[in-house]
């Protein structure tokens, strides 16, 4: 694969951190402290595999929904407000967000907790076959 390194800085902020490997604080450039960035290039795919959630349960959850409601569904694994999105994924699993759902009516619904269903949020029996079975839970640090 190729590299391609920009010549003009680029401001990179936790928000904007598509930077691949950075340098901080090192060199000079017109007698100011400045961040090296290397991108990659667009057009460079490393990986054509989609990011992988973490099973943060093997169970579907049962939650009672609010018909009109706006609620987000975890697709990582990594929230700590499981089956729902905290807004983990931006440190933990870039290039995953959560789902935006909102039901049509009040309703009583089990959202999947392994994020391997095929019909997500809605558990659809999945947890049930062996690669979920016999895969490690997540275990929470800190
Ligand atoms: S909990 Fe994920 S498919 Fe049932």
């Amino acid at each position: 694969s190729t590299f391609h390194i920009f010549q003009k800085p680029k401001y990179v902020t936790p928000e904007n951190s598509d930077c691949f490997f950075q340098i901080k604080g090192v060199f000079t450039h017109q007698q100011s402290r400045v961040s090296l960035c290397i991108f990659l290039n667009p057009q460079v795919n490393l990986s054509t595999a989609p990011p992988e959630p973490v099973i943060p349960s093997k169970k579907p959850i049962k939650v009672e929904l609010v018909g009109g409601k706006r609620y987000s569904w975890c697709t990582c694994g990594y929230s700590r407000k499981q089956p729902f999105c905290d807004g983990t994924h931006k440190t933990r699993a870039q290039g995953m967000k959560g789902l935006r759902f909102v039901p049509e009516k009040d309703s009583t619904v089990w959202l999947c907790g392994c994020k391997h269903t095929n019909n997500p949020p809605y558990c659809d029996g999945t947890h049930k076959q062996d690669f979920i079975v016999s895969a490690p839970l997540h275990e929470y640090t800190d």
